[in-house]
């Protein structure tokens, strides 16, 4: 069974391995957690079988008009589930008071997030490769 969560009671960088798979620097477990405590809003799903944290989702905020979604990520094995897409209500249900709700993502994806009610919108970026591993 799936469960979702809010919490990083207990997490541990031992749950959190094989996320970054598309990355060509992806941040090891331990960066990951840091990831996770730096945000101002983490859900994850849960495979309650292992104990394994299988999808995550990471939101930074001002608190006050915005937030924004930094970081959605579903295991390979299991996409396709809904979990992904869960995630992103459990983030626009906990924002569902501020003005805006902000991500970036590719073109392909837009289905995706338009299916939980969000509209395609132009956007900027500076990606530094040599830091995506998250490593100083
Ligand atoms: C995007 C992602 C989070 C979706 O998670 P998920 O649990 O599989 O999502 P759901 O089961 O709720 O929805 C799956 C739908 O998303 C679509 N989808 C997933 N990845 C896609 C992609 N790269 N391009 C286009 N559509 C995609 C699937 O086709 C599927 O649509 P369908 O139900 O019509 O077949 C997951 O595929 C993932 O982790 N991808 C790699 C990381 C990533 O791209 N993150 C998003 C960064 S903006």
């Amino acid at each position: 069974m799936i469960e979702y969560t809010d919490s990083l009671s207990g997490i541990t960088e031992d749950h959190l391995h094989g996320f970054g798979g598309g990355w060509p620097s992806p941040p090891s477990p331990k960066t990951m957690l840091k990831i996770l405590r730096g945000s101002d809003y983490v859900a994850l799903a849960i495979d309650s079988e292992t104990d394994r944290v299988i999808g995550f989702i990471t939101a930074l905020t001002d608190g006050v008009l915005s937030a924004y979604i930094s970081l959605l990520e579903v295991l390979p094995a299991y996409q396709g589930r809904s979990i992904g897409s869960k995630l992103v209500r459990r983030v626009l249900e906990r924002f569902s008071d501020l003005y805006e709700v902000v991500l970036l993502c590719d073109r392909d994806l837009q289905p995706f997030y338009e299916r939980s009610g969000m509209k395609p919108a132009t956007g900027m970026i500076i990606r530094r490769f040599q830091r995506q591993s998250g490593e100083s």
